[in-house]
């Protein structure tokens, strides 16, 4: 098996699958570093029209997804890989950092995430009990974990050994500290003059020494 596996259970497999068929994501893939499966979760719905939601006890607005379809789908992976976790994206969640990326990139015991990407407005409390990892992606609500889902799963595959070129791009981030509050430096490719604006010299100057200091020296906070 690849080092880390991904199984999405989604409405919306479609929506989902060209992203890791391209650029990084791809290459984990053709490396046997990083493998992404899909689980369609109509398939475990109920009745005819194969329902996945109703309507919430107590009334109001929205429909919730049922126990039924997301137990069976979680069971039906976790029968071939007891030990698989499983993440939920919701705003309710642990804040995704980088930090909390580099946390499941580099858990060697864990290789395979099942990631449950809700929809609706939202989900049975019951489905709680299956869940080892509750992600938000910030302070905002979308409609649905399909979007997260793929920035967890990018945030993660590219800090796994092998992936990015080099490997100097992720090693250069390990320098950031627990509030990623420094993480970027300028950085410039050619031209050297592009319409007067020009690279620093010291760029050019080939001392690796200087430019380690000026990049140091350099490194701002991310903008609020
Ligand atoms: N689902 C809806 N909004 C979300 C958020 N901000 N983070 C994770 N999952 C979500």
């Amino acid at each position: 098996m690849a080092k880390i596996k991904f199984t999405i259970i989604t409405l919306f497999k479609e929506a989902l699958k060209p992203y890791p068929d391209v650029s990084m994501m791809w290459k984990a893939a053709e490396k046997g570093i990083a493998e992404f499966d899909f689980v369609n979760l109509r398939d475990f719905g109920l009745g005819p029209h194969k329902s996945v939601d109703d309507t919430p006890y107590g009334g109001g607005d929205g429909m919730l997804l049922r126990c039924e379809p997301v137990f069976a789908a979680i069971e039906s992976v976790k029968a071939k890989d007891p030990f698989a976790e499983v993440i939920l994206p919701t705003p309710a969640g642990r804040l995704w950092t980088q930090n909390y990326a580099r946390e499941l990139a580099g858990d060697t015991q864990q290789s395979h995430y099942i990631i449950l990407c809700p929809h609706y407005e939202g989900y049975d409390e019951r489905i709680l009990t299956l869940v080892d990892h509750k992600i938000s992606l910030g302070h905002y609500v979308l409609t649905g974990g399909e979007l997260p889902a793929l920035i967890i799963i990018d945030s993660v595959v590219r800090l796994l050994p092998g992936v990015l070129g080099g490997e100097t791009s992720a090693q250069i981030e390990s320098f950031s500290d627990e509030t990623n509050s420094e993480i970027e430096f300028p950085q410039y490719t050619k031209p050297a003059d592009f319409r007067g604006m020009k690279v620093p010299d010291v760029l050019l100057s080939g001392n690796h020494g200087e430019i380690a200091k000026w990049r140091e020296a350099q490194k701002r906070p991310a903008e609020d």
